[in-house]
């Protein structure tokens, strides 16, 4: 079994958690990888306080285990950000703070509440600044990854953040879809990873079967890094734009994001009936290129084991093979 300092920090058996995904998030599925032993997370994001009390509580009713609660630092309002303290989730995941933000204000709170802090970057200068603040895990974001993420592909970002932020203890997001993924961001000096993509195409899922099916579908390279979801969604992201599956309603607005401004409304309302409908030519999909590696739709639970399993095996047999001549 593969267990590494954040394991004991954060009281999980695995170093794979999952990502707080927004409206992708659901508490079936936080409290599935939970229970499997990894840091299972819902993100509150859209979420009334009261609506977070309740999904709290519908995971507290599934596991006993840790798990996290992920919020966007730049769109984070008071009454949800107290509604999840008091309900002292074992984390507080951060993300996404605008430079003028100060991330100690966020922090500090959440410690005094006895939560662990990790917050998520896709740059070195944003990790050093959260490790500054008192984050007691950086999650360093590839661009690979699905959803909002940075300029810097995993490869070079992991060992940067690393050796930028030590001794706190990184996990490594942006394109890790199995147990090769979390052997390979080990060998890289992360003590973990963090996956998006592969747990949107689990049972526990909320998305609608027409996208993960469109997961399972997608070679890898049917993604694209745009502003057009956002600009749809009249969001102004601090440092990001989406990778998304690209599909008609990407190709359209394609190099015609001007347009887009202009027919704002009508975009989004086709856009949500679409993701309702489980049309997935003209729906909004956020993914990563790890897709290419997602092959079927299992529960939850089993995603983390089989990526355990599988790490262990590169680490115990394939990898030590290669020094034995
Ligand atoms: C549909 C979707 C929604 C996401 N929403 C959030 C979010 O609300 N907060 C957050 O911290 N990260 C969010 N992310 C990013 C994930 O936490 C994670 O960094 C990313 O999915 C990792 O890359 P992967 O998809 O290749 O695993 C989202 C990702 C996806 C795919």
């Amino acid at each position: 079994m593969i267990r590494t300092p954040v394991c004991d920090l954060l009281d999980i058996e695995h170093p794979i958690a999952l990502g707080g995904m927004g409206s992708a998030s659901s508490p079936a599925m936080t409290a599935a990888v939970s229970r499997a032993g990894g840091l299972g997370a819902m993100g509150c994001h859209y979420l009334t306080p009261q609506q977070i009390r309740e999904r709290t509580a519908a995971i507290r009713k599934e596991t006993n285990k840790p798990f996290g609660l992920n919020f966007l630092v730049f769109d984070t309002h008071e009454d949800g950000f107290a509604a999840g303290l008091d309900l002292r989730p074992s984390v507080m995941q951060f993300a996404w703070a605008r430079q003028d933000q100060d991330l100690k204000l966020y922090f500090d709170r959440a410690h005094a509440m006895g939560c662990k802090v990790t917050y998520m970057a896709g740059a070195v200068k944003e990790a050093v600044r959260a490790a500054r603040a008192g984050a007691d895990v950086i999650i360093a974001q590839g661009s690979e990854g699905g959803g909002h993420v940075g300029w810097m592909g995993s490869m070079p970002l992991i060992p940067m953040v690393v050796d930028a932020v030590s001794p706190i203890p990184v996990l490594a997001a942006g394109g890790f879809a199995d147990g090769r993924g979390l052997a390979a961001a080990l060998s890289l000096g992360a003590q973990g990873i963090l996956l998006g993509t592969r747990f949107l195409a689990s049972l526990e899922s909320p998305l609608h079967p027409n996208f993960k099916q469109a997961i399972v579908d997608s070679d890898g390279h049917d993604t694209q890094l745009s502003e057009i979801p956002d600009i749809a969604a009249g969001v102004v992201w601090p440092g990001a734009m989406t990778r998304s599956r690209r599909n008609k309603f990407i190709e359209r607005w394609s190099g015609q994001e001007w347009a887009l401004r202009q027919h704002r409304a009508e975009a989004l309302a086709k856009l949500r009936a679409a993701r309702d409908a489980g049309d997935v030519d003209e729906g909004p999909l956020s993914m990563g290129q790890d897709a290419g590696l997602i092959r079927d739709i299992p529960p939850a639970g089993e995603i983390v084991m089989r990526i355990a399993r599988e790490a262990e095996q590169i680490l115990a047999q394939r990898l030590p093979a290669l020094l034995s001549n």
